[in-house]
């Protein structure tokens, strides 16, 4: 315990130490006279007495006080009396006074008249009788007496402001009633803190300590002539809590996507981008997908109402990619073998894969190529905790002399590496390329391994109409999967959920090695 104690002291800002031998000396003293009396001013006595009680030292109550004032009306009301007295005063002659000559014979005018008449029931100092304001018994006895209304009026006067909590109870009714009635009584709230001292605090003070000034920033002066040496510090508590602070951050899945696009950009990538809306030309047909392909079917793929169809390419890319699908063209295939027709070609849908995003560019540009695309991409898919209907991909191409199936595997594994997976392949079939892989990471937690994305060789049915003669590579892979590695999460949906808690606590660690 003592050894604690000391510890403590040794950790006490000399404000907390003036504040607690202050109150130690003067036990009811309020903050601010402790400021007074220590010279401190009053937001280090707070800030200090705020330090003391998270260490328990003391306790600081707040309490909220009431002052009571006179308003301007309610000053009026004090120096000429209330209507209903100045009615009392002249029903105490006439006992009674018909309602339709109150005002004239009182001189309480109107308006005043008839709240008078409430209160003068509410007091029992009248009664109404056939439209008549009659003195009761009440009315006679409260004569030359009064009401505690009054005299808290009268108070007031003299005292200009008083604390609720000093009202004895005589004043305490006529409180209430004074403040039935709007705008007589300004009612203030004053926050005032008070200290006591805890066990803790006396046993520090039964401890007993110094106050020396103590040393919080060390000037160049006295580094360079030695000062430091002889002056006081304090110790810091490195185990002190601190509050958890939630920084503003990328949200994970943006993250995740922007660090992917640091590795293809530093690989030497250019970025492209396409659009949601495609033609079913560049979604399938350029990618050697024969028109009756399962994936085109409606449970795949969104097909627009608006716009129902899009401009199909350049004439002889058209023509081209007819002739491959029918008879393989001058590719060495034989295609599809079935009429290629061009409306379904024209056919708008959300682009299901980014891979028509590789084609077009392969289309509008000449190789050397290397080239990467990120986006969002759309597939008829029920919700459930790994599939969405909207899902993000990347992909990539490079083209150009020699580029072989063995670049396609290196890229890769230097992209997963990178983003701290390693990566294993395993064949593949996908209609637009050959040779064709999946590739695989491996999951730890699970002993498993997970499959993550498609890639392979395009093949001279995709490349030729392109006026492609280069070999290309290229991948695909979905986003959210990693994303779900990376971060732990067992449902996709959490991704897309704003679920506060989660996106707080998530780390941001940056798994990129570049
Ligand atoms: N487009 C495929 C998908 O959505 C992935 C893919 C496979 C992309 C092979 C490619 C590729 O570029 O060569 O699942």
């Amino acid at each position: 315990m003592s050894e604690d104690i000391k510890k403590t002291i040794r950790e006490l800002h000399i404000y907390e130490k003036k504040l607690l031998k202050e109150l130690d000396a003067n036990p009811d003293a309020t903050p601010e006279e402790i400021a007074e009396n220590t010279g401190m001013d009053i937001k280090s006595v707070m800030s200090a007495a705020g330090s003391l009680a998270s260490k328990d030292i003391i306790e600081v109550e707040k309490d909220v006080e009431e002052e009571i004032s006179l308003s301007e009306a309610g000053q009026e009301f004090a120096n000429n009396g209330l209507p209903e007295r100045r009615i009392l005063d002249v029903l105490a002659e006439k006992r009674a006074i018909h309602m339709k000559d109150l005002a004239d014979a009182t001189g309480v005018d109107k308006k005043q008249a008839n709240i008078a008449i409430g209160w003068l029931r509410r007091k029992n100092w009248a009664q109404i009788d056939k439209g008549e304001v009659k003195l009761t018994e009440n009315g006679e006895n409260f004569k030359d007496k009064l009401d505690n209304d009054e005299e808290l009026l009268n108070h007031l006067i003299g005292a200009k402001n008083i604390l609720k909590s000093k009202l004895d109870d005589a004043f305490m009714e006529g409180f209430k009633k004074l403040n039935d009635r709007k705008n007589i009584l300004d009612i203030k709230k004053n926050t005032s803190h008070s200290f006591k001292i805890l066990d803790k605090g006396e046993a520090i003070l039964d401890e007993g300590f110094t106050i020396k000034e103590q040393a919080t920033q060390l000037t160049h002066q006295q580094l360079k002539e030695g000062e430091w040496k002889s002056l006081e510090y304090r110790p810091y508590d490195i185990n002190a809590e601190a509050p958890v602070v939630f920084a503003g951050k990328k949200h994970p899945l943006r993250e995740i996507i922007d660090e992917i696009r640091e590795i293809f950009l530093n690989m030497g990538f250019i970025e492209d981008n396409g659009e949601y809306v495609e033609s079913a030309f560049w979604n399938f047909d350029s990618l050697f997908q024969p028109q009756d392909h399962a994936a085109r079917e409606m449970q795949d793929t969104f097909y627009l109402k608006n716009p129902l169809t899009c401009d199909l390419p350049d004439d002889d890319l058209v023509k081209l990619t007819a002739e491959t699908h029918e008879t393989g063209a001058d590719t060495g295939s034989i295609g599809w073998q079935y009429d290629w027709s061009e409306d379904v070609a024209r056919q708008s849908v959300l682009r299901t894969h980014t891979t028509g995003i590789s084609t077009k560019h392969l289309f509008e540009h000449e190789p050397p190529i290397k080239m990467f695309s990120v986006g969002r991409v759309f597939r008829r898919e029920t919700f459930d905790y790994k599939h969405l209907p909207e899902f993000h991909q990347v992909e990539g191409l490079v083209c150009g002399e020699g580029i072989s199936y063995q670049n396609l595997l290196g890229t890769l594994k230097e992209f997963y590496k990178k983003l701290g997976f390693e990566v294993r392949f395993r064949p593949a079939y996908f209609p637009y390329t050959y040779l064709s892989t999946e590739s695989e990471i491996y999951l730890e937690e699970k002993e498993s391994w997970i499959e993550l994305g498609g890639a392979g060789m395009f093949r001279p049915e995709v490349l030729k109409p392109l006026g492609i003669n280069q070999p290309a590579l290229a991948f695909g892979m979905g986003i959210e999967r990693l994303a779900m590695i990376r971060y732990d999460v067992e449902d996709i949906r959490m991704l897309y959920k704003s679920d506060i808690k989660w996106l707080r606590e998530v780390p941001l660690s940056r798994g990129v090695r570049l």
